[in-house]
């Protein structure tokens, strides 16, 4: 199989669904651009060094001189009419943890809240010891595991957060553990710190020290090392308040990081003063005001909806997609992968619920899931289309029509991911 310093021709597709901008437009996609696909049909993509040179129909491709002049080295793939979208971006995981939390699962089943789980010793403090005293090796093969799944269901790009450690050391370690497995992985990882999952047990009676923490030593020190891209915040209530959001906000922006945001999962947060660090993304967004959907649709803050954990929390509620893609807001879907509230690696999954529980279209599912994941992690200008220039990132579908792609669930349909132009074959 090609590595990305190699040539790739994928020939013979029967949808390519490129992505490319709808017009001169630039931002993040909203209202209708959200449906604009770029599909072309009888297409081929070419790949050389892990980037795409060129996109256009099977019969110019095959004419190519380039091509025919390089034939013996190119790896020439035939998509027999299969459908190629971008590799799916998941602007939202949580991979380093050790095991399932299947107490939680069944409890739940019998009627208990996730709060309620979380008051009585469950939730993400249960999974806080098994990281403690992990090695760095055994949550790098954890986090390997989960990327090599997700890539298998399609996603080439990951972003991945500590925050089951909420100690500086072991957060740092829960970080280089995402950058061993993402040096083993041909995909790409953007680390998030998450030292503000929760207040740990031992500063329960002070949060504010363990805000203090999380400012001035986890965030400084993760910027020194160039552990993470991005400072993440569970603003809720039970976790952090808007107020500490901002303050571990201010302390990302001096140390040269991107923010992002948990707000809304269960109530509804006040999002005014968080916009003004200009966040990447607000994530879950199931409780948000009306006036907060306008301020956030007159930015280029994503909101990345993330319908696995409604799922798998068992709620009849999900996130307001329609709402928010009605009033200009841009729209991104990601797993949310995580032991305790959406265990899943599947992105077709999550779009599947977006289309079943949010009535967004398939074709409002494969942007959210591509190109509007790429800006919820600010890296729009290399992933997410399927354009000259980009990283040579791809997932092949075997349908006929993308529709399908949310349609068949619970079943793999993916058949090969192309990584930064590596292969990777079911
Ligand atoms: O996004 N809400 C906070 N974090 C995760 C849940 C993590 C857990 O329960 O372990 C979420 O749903
Ligand atoms: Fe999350």
């Amino acid at each position: 199989m090609p590595r990305r310093d190699g040539s790739l021709l994928l020939a013979n597709i029967g949808q390519l669904l490129t992505l490319r901008s709808p017009s001169s437009k630039c931002g993040p996609r909203r209202g209708q651009d959200l449906s604009e696909l770029g599909i072309l049909e009888d297409a081929a993509v070419l790949c050389v060094g892990g980037k795409i040179v060129s996109v256009g129909k099977t019969k110019d491709a095959l004419r190519d001189p380039w091509i025919k002049k390089n034939q013996k080295t190119l790896t020439e793939i035939d998509c027999g009419g299969k459908v190629v979208v971008p590799g799916f971006v998941d602007s939202h995981t949580h991979p380093v943890f050790v095991r399932s939390r299947l107490v939680d699962f069944e409890k739940r089943i019998s009627g208990a809240s996730y709060e309620e789980i979380a008051e009585a010793g469950g939730g993400i403090r249960s999974s806080v010891e098994g990281v403690r005293k992990a090695s760095k090796n055994t949550l790098a093969n954890n986090v390997l595991g989960a990327l090599q799944e997700m890539a298998l269901q399609g996603t080439t790009t990951v972003e991945a957060k500590s925050g089951y450690g909420l100690t500086l050391d072991s957060e740092l370690k829960s970080l280089e553990a995402i950058r061993e497995a993402a040096n083993r992985w041909p995909g790409t990882v953007v680390r998030t710190l998450l030292g503000a999952h929760v207040v740990p047990k031992e500063f329960q009676s002070c949060s504010p020290k363990y805000v203090e923490l999380v400012c001035r030593e986890m965030v400084p020190k993760a910027a020194r090392r160039k552990l993470a891209h991005f400072v993440d915040v569970f603003t809720e209530r039970g976790a952090f308040s808007v107020k500490d959001t901002a303050k571990i906000f201010k302390a990302a922006q001096e140390h040269g990081m991107g923010t992002r945001a948990h707000v809304g999962q269960l109530s509804q947060a006040n999002l005014q003063l968080l916009l003004e660090f200009n966040p990447a993304s607000f994530d879950h967004m199931d409780h948000v005001s009306d006036d907060d959907i306008a301020l956030v649709a007159s930015r280029e803050t994503v909101a990345t909806l993330v319908p696995g954990a409604n799922y798998f929390l068992g709620l009849e509620k999900y996130p307001p997609a329609r709402k928010l893609i009605d009033g200009g807001v841009p729209v991104a879907l990601a797993t949310d992968y995580n032991p305790g509230s959406s265990p899943t690696p599947s992105m077709p999954f999550v779009m599947s619920l977006a289309c079943t529980h949010m009535k967004m279209s398939p074709a409002e599912s494969i942007a959210a899931a591509t190109i509007n994941g790429a800006w919820a992690l600010r890296l729009q200008n290399r992933k997410g289309s399927i354009e000259p220039g980009k990283d040579a990132d791809m997932a092949v579908f075997d349908v006929g029509d993308y529709r399908e792609i949310p349609y068949w669930f619970g079943s793999n349909r993916c058949t090969l991911t192309v990584l930064n132009g590596t292969c990777q074959p079911l």
